[in-house]
């Protein structure tokens, strides 16, 4: 089994949750600095009393805040990625780096040279950049303005920020994504959109209008890059909530498929330029009127993307009689599956899913296919400044196995970026000791530690895969 010619394989991080030096650099603050560390994760939703106790709590409540120092240590953390033989890092740039609170008139220069710097040293080291335009972080102060992308302002504003990134960074970055996990905005109105429920008055009428202004956002960015940069690739991002039906009975097989076609929605708009029959019927089930302007609707019909990109961890079950045995996988939760593992923070491992992805998303949409996220949060044990982690080794390694597979069965995939290719702060609970990467970051939850990096097993072994194309995977 090997690779395909020019395949692109690499990491995958995002600014909040590794560079740190939140109040550095004129970066100003955005919405996931508000988040607190939580064992059980997933309280994504904060309240404005939240939001006031985060703007006067101390930092080290706030891990995100801190990261892991990638600000400082880029250069070393880029030449342990080279080491690995990298073609690829996806990251992403902060806006609020760049436009410090969202709505400022210039932009802020300290930002745009960090950004500057880092590419160049990824390219030369032969690395790509993929870029997030936004991974989760809105700008706070258009949230406590104007409740973030419920108004047409932000809007605005981040279409002058897709403007200022693309006008400088067209010469070093091909591949852009819009919004990490943009789907996720029906679940996570603050997380993914910056809206707080206590400033709407109907907060499922809030998310929808803010999650159409967010794909007018996508659709500028398409416009404004292929009319003035037209080699660069734009690319969706969503998230795979992979489902099985519990049983063969039809209604659980029916309930499976309503749920997967929701979960298309937010790509379907941003690949065939139109919202899907599925969402416009559950609006006007709930009574909800889209506003929209003139050429919204044209507007998203002529700006599509180039190639769909997805994050995928484990798959979930489903039925018609909802039971009670659930458990989560990555935003969502569902049913157990009796025939897969299950990771310590209750995610079910299952490759197979992965190549079942693939060939399903590649059916629907038609465009070139990258995983932009995968990978296993575990618990690592540092002894003797080693990491003995073949629990990771495994799982990368029937993931990648499926991959090939669905290349096998015809699907155009053209990358894999694994996510958490260093130990990062957790997007879901803020804790430090989920670790996903190659490479072992000395810092604890509390932020102990000397933040120095070291290579665990799992470095070595991906290295091999990559020196060998894939053939290695076979060994
Ligand atoms: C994805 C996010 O949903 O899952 C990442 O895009 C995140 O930001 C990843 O880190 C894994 O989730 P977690 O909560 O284990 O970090």
């Amino acid at each position: 089994m090997k690779f395909p010619d020019n395949f692109l394989i690499g990491g995958a991080i995002a600014a909040n949750q590794v560079e740190g030096a939140y109040n550095e650099g004129g970066r100003g603050l955005s919405t996931i600095d508000m988040y607190k560390m939580e064992e059980s994760g997933g309280h994504f939703e904060l309240t404005i009393d939240e939001i006031n106790d985060a703007l006067k709590g101390d930092d080290y409540n706030y891990p995100k805040r801190r990261g892991i120092d990638f600000y400082h240590r880029y250069i070393e953390d880029l030449d342990l990625f080279e080491e690995m033989g990298f073609k690829i890092l996806r990251l992403s740039i902060a806006w609020t780096r760049i436009y410090p609170n969202g709505d400022d008139c210039k932009p802020n220069q300290e930002g745009i040279d960090f950004y500057h710097n880092l590419f160049d040293e990824m390219l030369k080291r032969n690395i790509q950049p993929m870029v997030t335009i936004c991974h989760f972080d809105t700008p706070l102060h258009l949230t406590l303005e104007c409740n973030g992308w419920q108004s047409r302002k932000t809007l605005d504003c981040f279409n002058k920020y897709v403007e200022t990134i693309l006008d400088e960074y067209h010469d070093k970055v091909k591949y852009w994504l819009t919004f990490n996990e943009l789907d996720a905005a029906i679940i996570s109105p603050y997380l993914c959109s910056g809206i707080l429920k206590e400033k709407t008055e109907n907060i499922e009428f809030a998310k929808y209008q803010g999650l159409h202004h967010q794909l007018l956002g996508c659709a500028y960015a398409s416009k404004y890059m292929h009319e003035n940069y037209p080699d660069l690739k734009l690319g969706c991002m969503m998230t795979k909530n992979l489902k099985y039906a519990k049983t063969c009975k039809p209604e659980d097989n029916l309930t499976c498929l309503k749920e997967t076609l929701e979960s298309y929605t937010v790509n379907d708009v941003q690949v065939f330029g139109e919202y899907p029959y599925t969402i416009k019927k559950l609006w006007k089930k709930i009574g909800f009127n889209l506003k929209t302007e003139k050429n919204d609707l044209k507007i998203l019909r002529e700006n599509t993307v180039d190639f769909v990109s997805f994050s995928y961890y484990a798959s979930l079950v489903t039925s018609y009689e909802k039971e009670d045995n659930l458990t989560n996988a990555n935003l969502l939760v569902g049913e157990k599956n009796p025939y897969l593992e299950t990771t310590e923070w209750g995610w079910q491992i299952d490759s197979i899913g992965l190549r079942y992805s693939l060939n399903q998303l590649y059916d629907r949409y038609r465009v070139p296919i990258f995983v932009a996220e995968n990978g296993l949060g575990a618990v690592d044990n540092f002894e003797n400044k080693k990491v003995h982690d073949q629990y990771r080794i495994n799982y990368i390694k029937e993931h990648l196995k499926q991959l090939l597979l669905a290349i096998d069965d015809g699907v155009e995939c053209f990358g894999y970026t694994y996510w958490g290719c260093i130990d990062c702060i957790a997007a879901s609970t803020s804790q430090m000791k989920k670790r996903y990467g190659f490479i072992y970051v000395d810092q604890d939850d509390d932020g102990k530690g000397t933040l120095n990096r070291y290579r665990k097993d799992s470095f070595y072994w991906y290295q091999r895969v990559i020196n060998s194309n894939g053939e290695y995977l076979d060994e």
